[in-house]
């Protein structure tokens, strides 16, 4: 299931051949690089090309659902829940340097949980969110949506699997949300 969600500001959308080149000039952004390790160093239009396909079959397979965030016909970013596994996903997000500052990745984030946890939408129990150990920014938006008891993990994600031919694993930030916890923190019921 991975309908387009409709907000204010913006419309969050699976992805479309014609982002392949905002995608591609996102995803020269230092920033990106350096805290999304599934983005691949040497980013082209045909890198964006193969994954806005793969981002189709995997939405049509429900194994990871990738939303772009259109705001007015401008991509601004990308909103993911992948590792799905039964009621529980990773969140993942990027947002376009051109569109950073506006509170745009944190309402998108809202907009995609709450689907995630509506007994109407995909109805999971829990989400995660794990970033790399100092990425500040992605922390600051984990706790502004309600994650809470974020834990250190040492070695707790992997390094981009292209940087050497041995994997690599670097330390980590984690926290995990209930639906519970979502909703005591978002609506204020218990
Ligand atoms: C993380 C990211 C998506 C945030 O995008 P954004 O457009 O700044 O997001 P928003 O405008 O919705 O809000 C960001 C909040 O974080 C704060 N913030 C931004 N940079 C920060 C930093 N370096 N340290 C701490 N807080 C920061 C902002 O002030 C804002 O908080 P506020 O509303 O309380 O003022 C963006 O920086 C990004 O794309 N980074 C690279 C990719 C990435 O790290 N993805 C996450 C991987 S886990």
């Amino acid at each position: 299931m991975h309908p387009d969600l409709i907000a204010e500001r913006f419309t969050l959308r699976p992805l479309r051949e014609a982002d392949a080149s905002a995608i591609t000039a996102a995803c020269q952004d230092p920033e990106i690089l350096k805290w999304c390790m599934g983005v691949p160093l040497n980013y082209t239009e045909e890198t964006a090309r193969n994954y806005i396909s793969l981002t189709r079959a995997a939405g049509e397979q429900g194994t990871e659902l990738v939303w772009g965030i259109d705001a007015s016909g401008k991509l601004a970013g990308i909103v993911t829940l992948h590792e799905i596994e039964g009621p529980f996903a990773e969140l993942g997000f990027w947002a376009h340097p051109e569109s950073r500052g506006q509170g745009l990745l944190t309402e998108a984030l809202r907009v995609m949980i709450g689907f995630a946890f509506d007994p109407q939408g995909l109805g999971f129990d829990a989400l995660g969110w794990t970033a790399i150990y100092g990425n500040d920014a992605s922390r600051h938006v984990a706790e502004k949506l309600g994650f809470s008891d974020i834990e250190f993990v040492e070695n707790g994600t992997a390094g981009r699997p292209d940087a050497a031919s041995a994997p690599t694993r670097l330390d980590a930030w984690r926290a995990t949300m209930t639906r519970q916890q979502w909703l005591e923190k978002n609506f204020r019921v218990s």
